[in-house]
């Protein structure tokens, strides 16, 4: 594929492949894919490979076979029940934790380390609030390449950090939270220790575009109204904007559906200058949630987030704990699928949108629920109740449960 790294702000072109921030301003960068091989084609031609991340092939920055897991093909479930709850027309669950490491982070990992590959790298990194250190450590294990992650300590969930350690990358959890992990792995990238795979290398967000491709492509390419993501260092939401526009430049779809992004209360910059109509965010310092996904107070993709918002005519909003544990629970209990606090911002947000009357009842809906439950067993037992003991007798255990 033919396509050039620029600079988001200042349109600068950029050349060295080791750069994450513009030299000139600082700004953050992006790839510019050249589409025009595909004029006159339509989504369906793509059909032939089975869903999946490298369906979309022609529309991600890599030149050699890919280092891959077989990652996206992810459900579209139809949440019926939970639209009923919701008191919405319709609602789709697009379920990223069905990914091989059970997130959507798989999708921008696959073309990230595919991308170190190709660069000769030996030695990948990055920081993370988890799921991108699992799925790092994962493809690096794939690819034979030596992993370090950096993680806020004490504030990763279990199966995140159980992932990171098996997959064999080397752990370090630093004093202080994301946004300090982040700096200090920009500076062992600048230095050449590693290969930096945050989401502000450019081609991260690449195969993040693959989301947005996924959900279109299932619906037999009628757009959905909104589509609505939880929000942490702002990469995602961002990443969809640039598959939809890239989608529309080709006449492939004619409008974009409201892009909508939900943070927890705790840690919602974003949210924050959007009631201001701001493109640019204040950092919050001491970022808290349940949602330790999104536990970030400084996203990096932040105004790149803010204008996929306003382009698209979406909106965003903060929801508290409580409303995100229990949107959790309720779509694990009325539709059988389990998916980690962050994912669950983005059922929040709806539900609270629509009873503050932000959004119509009429819209048809999709969230992206982007990390399984297992990433975060101690959340879930310790907002379930008490397990029932009993001797190893019928007559107990009728007794315990209540007949
Ligand atoms: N949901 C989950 C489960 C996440 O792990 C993340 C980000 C997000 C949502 C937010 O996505 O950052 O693109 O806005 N997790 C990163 C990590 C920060 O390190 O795993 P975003």
């Amino acid at each position: 594929m033919t396509y050039k790294v620029k600079c988001w702000e200042c349109g600068n072109e950029i050349t060295d492949n080791y750069l994450d921030a513009c030299p000139r301003c600082n700004g953050s960068l992006t790839i510019e894919m050249d589409l025009s091989h595909l004029e006159g084609t339509k989504p369906e031609d793509l059909r032939s490979r089975p869903l999946g991340v490298w369906r979309y092939s022609h529309f991600l920055p890599i030149n050699s076979d890919p280092v891959t897991l077989q990652e996206g093909g992810t459900p579209l479930y139809d949440c019926d029940k939970l639209a009923d709850e919701y008191n919405v027309r319709e609602l789709q669950v697009k379920f990223e934790g069905a990914n091989p490491t059970g997130s959507f982070k798989d999708r921008g990992m696959t073309v990230g380390v595919s991308r170190a590959v190709e660069l000769g790298c030996k030695v990948v990194g990055c920081a993370s609030t988890g799921n991108t250190s699992a799925s790092l450590a994962a493809y690096a294990a794939k690819a034979g390449l030596k992993c370090v992650v950096l993680l806020p300590s004490g504030k990763v969930a279990l199966g995140k950090l159980a992932q990171a350690m098996f997959f064999g990358a080397k752990v370090v959890t630093v004093d202080g939270n994301f946004d300090d992990a982040l700096r200090v792995v920009r500076e062992l990238s600048h230095s050449g220790d590693l290969y930096m795979l945050n989401s502000v290398n450019p081609f991260r967000p690449e195969g993040q575009k693959t989301l947005a491709f996924e959900i279109l492509d299932q619906m037999d390419f009628k757009l959905p109204d909104r589509i609505v993501y939880p929000v942490g260092n702002a990469a995602n939401i961002w990443a969809a904007y640039k598959a939809l526009k890239e989608w529309q430049s080709l006449g492939w779809i004619d409008e974009l559906p409201m892009l909508t992004g939900v943070q927890a209360g705790g840690s919602a910059p974003l949210v924050n200058s959007f009631a201001h109509g701001q493109e640019d965010f204040k950092a919050v310092e001491n970022p808290e949630t349940v949602a330790t996904a999104i536990r970030i107070g400084n996203p990096a993709s932040g105004r790149k987030a803010l204008k996929a918002v306003y382009d698209t005519g979406g909106v965003m909003t903060a929801v508290s704990d409580r409303e995100i544990i229990e949107a959790q629970f309720l779509f694990g209990r009325k539709e059988g699928v389990g998916c980690e606090p962050a994912s669950a911002a983005s059922l929040a947000g709806v539900k609270k949108l629509l009873d503050e009357g932000k959004i119509s009842r009429k819209e048809r809906i999709v969230c992206v629920c982007t990390g399984h439950v297992l990433k975060d067993p101690d959340t879930v037992i310790a907002n379930c109740g008490q397990v029932l003991k009993t001797p190893a007798t019928a007559d107990a255990v009728r007794k315990a449960i209540g007949g």
